[in-house]
Order: structure tokens, then sequence, then C-alpha cells
């Protein structure tokens, strides 16, 4: 008997488990110090009043013989894929239903995905980048090629003919630098992958932070995405369910290659190992498209928006390099001094308690940077920023 050999390959945890740790073991030797906590990507504002009204009264229809539910359709309830064809078409998107499978969230579907994928499929991913998607793809044996995302390109790697690969991975507003293709740009990609039968898996989680005019919210709304590409999204950051858990898939019935379909073989994924999320918590999700839903969670989104301007603006004060935060919940900036990544992230945590992302988690390209996530409390946004800027201004 052998494990997976490849688990070697990986670092021996995962990123936010390692911060996790050193901000607990920093805890534990200085209880008296409090921590304010802009790390990970994680919510802190309740479920908006009219999830919670659906929730309750989910749990009310499982109480009763005549409205109890058992096992669902793997692939989620029709209420909840009718709600998000409406979404989809206030975009522009016309959906068929077939075609949306609600899941328990974007990262377990990034990962699972790759079940329908050949092992041997080139893997391009942008340097910078969110771990999950490299070490998926190590932990099934795939090699990973990175392009460069760097200050110059504006974090937005473009395509290059000359590199022919099977699978790529786009975020955007992207996660950690906050920057957003344009659909203009999103075309160019759309192109190379349906001229090189390459596969786009397209990371739409930060969607609802898009502010201006002409990026775009769905790879489907450009033309020519619906042969080359699968969309991810969550209702993680748009609606607060980190904890509560919900996602869904766009895997369009126009994706074929080599006379299969993925649309096909991702239902038979899903239908084999996956019985589904729970009704209660669809119900909750469905009520995020309601009006009430729509304006509540609008509502929470402000005030992570003008956290990120809190942040941004700290930046402007002490004339450090940053991106992000216009569409994006997260501040991306060059770490002062010359730190390096870890340096900064130590240098913060021992001085001020502040804790933030290293560059150098997510990749090569971002060591020397620095992620900030704007999802923390207002309070706490405001004492980080102030306490950063007495740290810096010394
Ligand atoms: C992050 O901080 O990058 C995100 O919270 C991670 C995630 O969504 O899994």
């Amino acid at each position: 008997m052998h494990f997976n050999t490849h688990f070697n390959d990986i670092a021996q945890s995962y990123l936010f488990s390692t911060i996790a740790q050193k901000v607990a073991a920093y805890s534990a030797a200085n209880p008296d110090k409090t921590i304010l906590r802009l790390g990970i990507g994680d919510v802190t504002l309740p479920l908006a009043p009219a999830v919670i009204y659906a929730l309750h009264g989910a749990v009310d229809e499982m109480s009763k013989k005549e409205t109890f539910h058992g096992y669902g359709p793997e692939q989620g309830y029709d209420f909840l894929k009718e709600s998000i064809r409406g979404y989809y078409r206030t975009n522009g998107v016309e959906l068929e239903p077939d075609e949306i499978f609600i899941s328990d969230g974007a990262k377990s579907d990034l990962g699972n995905i790759l079940d329908i994928f050949a092992a041997d499929n080139k893997v391009l991913v942008p340097d910078p980048v969110y771990p999950v998607y490299v070490d998926t793809n190590v932990m099934a044996g795939r090699k990973v090629e990175y392009m460069n995302a760097t200050a110059q390109n504006g974090f937005l790697p473009m395509p290059d003919y000359s590199v022919d690969a099977d699978i790529i991975y786009l975020c955007s507003p992207n996660n950690p630098t906050g920057a957003a293709y344009s659909k203009a740009q999103l075309k160019e990609w759309v192109d190379y992958a349906n001229a090189k039968g390459a596969v786009i898996l397209y990371d739409a989680a930060y969607e609802c932070f898009i502010t201006e005019e002409g990026l775009a919210r769905s790879i489907f709304q450009i033309d020519g995405a619906k042969t080359c590409a699968i969309e991810f999204c969550s209702f993680s950051k748009t609606a607060g369910f980190t904890g509560t858990r919900c996602g869904y898939t766009v895997v369009p019935l126009a994706l074929k290659r080599d006379g299969m379909s993925a649309n096909k073989m991702w239902l038979r994924r899903q239908t084999t190992k996956f019985n589904g999320v729970p009704y209660i918590v669809q119900r909750g999700a469905a009520a995020v498209f309601t009006q009430e839903g729509q304006k509540q969670i609008k509502a929470n989104i402000a005030v992570y928006q003008s956290n990120a301007k809190i942040i941004a603006d700290c930046m402007d004060d002490l004339g450090i390099w940053y991106t992000g935060g216009k569409n994006s919940p997260y501040i991306w900036l060059k770490c002062p001094n010359g730190m390096d990544s870890w340096t900064f992230f130590d240098y913060l945590l021992e001085n001020i308690q502040v804790v933030g992302t290293p560059g150098a988690g997510f990749g090569a390209n971002g060591e020397g940077f620095f992620r900030l996530t704007a999802f923390g409390s207002p309070e706490v946004t405001k004492e980080a920023a102030d306490r950063i800027k007495k740290l810096l201004s010394k």
C-alpha cells in the first residue's frame, strides 16, 4: 500500500492554517493583547434578515411530515436555480437550469472539478494565486505552469499564444490582488481558450464587489465563453455564507471536448460523490435574490467597501503603494522599507497585533507584498488602520 506521494509536493500546511497557527501561538504567549484580524477573507456581518427569515421557515418545514425534505437533487433545488437564472439575466446572461449546479462553496468545487479533467492536462495559473488552484492540481499529480501577474501588467496576465495550456485558472476580481479583468480583456482569454481547445476555470466569488463599468461580472457575458469556460460562484462573500456554506458552479451544455460533455460528466460526478446542499441552506440562499434580500446584502457589501476605503486611505496617507480595494475586498500593498512578506507579517503582529496575509503565501511574485481584507468590522478596521499609521509613520 502506498499513499499519494504527490502530497509531498505541497506545503505541509494550507496557507491560512499556517497563519492561524502562528496567530494562535502569539495569542497564547500574549493573552493581554487584542489581536485585529484582517488576514483570511472571512466575513463578520451576520446573515441578512431576509435570509434568516427563510432559514427559520425552512427549519419549520423540516419539522412537519407534509413539508419535510430528505435527500434532495444532488445538483440543487429548482427554486434556487431559477433565482440564480434570474440574477444572471440581470447581467444579460441566459442560462439553462441544467447548467447550474448548487454546491457547498466555490472552494470545494474548484478542487472537485478536476475529477472531469485528464491527469496529463497542462495547468496554467497566475502567480500570485489563490493557493487552492495549485494545491488541488499538485495533489492530483498535475504539473502547474505560472504566468506572471505583476505591477507591470496590473496583476492581470494576458494570453500568450506560444503557451499551450489545457486548463486555465482566472479569478476576477482577483484574490489576492484585487485586480479585475475588463470585458475586452476577458474576450482575449476566451478567444485564446477556444483557439487552443483549453478550458477556463473562472472564479467569480468576488463579483459583487465590482463598482466600475466595463468589468465582467460573469465570463458568460463574453461571446464564445460557453464553449470554453466553467464559472464558480459563492454566497460566502456576497451574502455572508462563509459558515453557512453555499455556492454554485455553471457548466455550460455547449462545453464539449472529444465528444464528451463537461456538463454531463460533472452531473455524473456530483450524483456519485455529493448528496447536495441542505434544503434549509438552499432556502436561505434563494432569499438572497429577493428584492429585500438584495437590498440587505448590498447594504452589507457597502460596509465592507467602506472598510476597504479606510485601509486604502491609510496607505495613501503613508505613501505606500497598493492596488485593489475598489472592485474587491482585498488591498494588495507593497511591504514598506523593503521588508519581505513574512517579515512584515511578524512585524505587524508583534508590534501592533494586526494580522494580514503575506503575499509570498500566494506565490513567488507575491514576495514583498501583503494582503489586508476589508471583511473586518468597521471598528476593527479603523483601529487597525490607526495602529498601522502610528507604527509606520514613526
Ligand atoms: C481568502 O482569504 O483568501 C479566502 O477567504 C479564502 C477562501 O475563500 O477560501
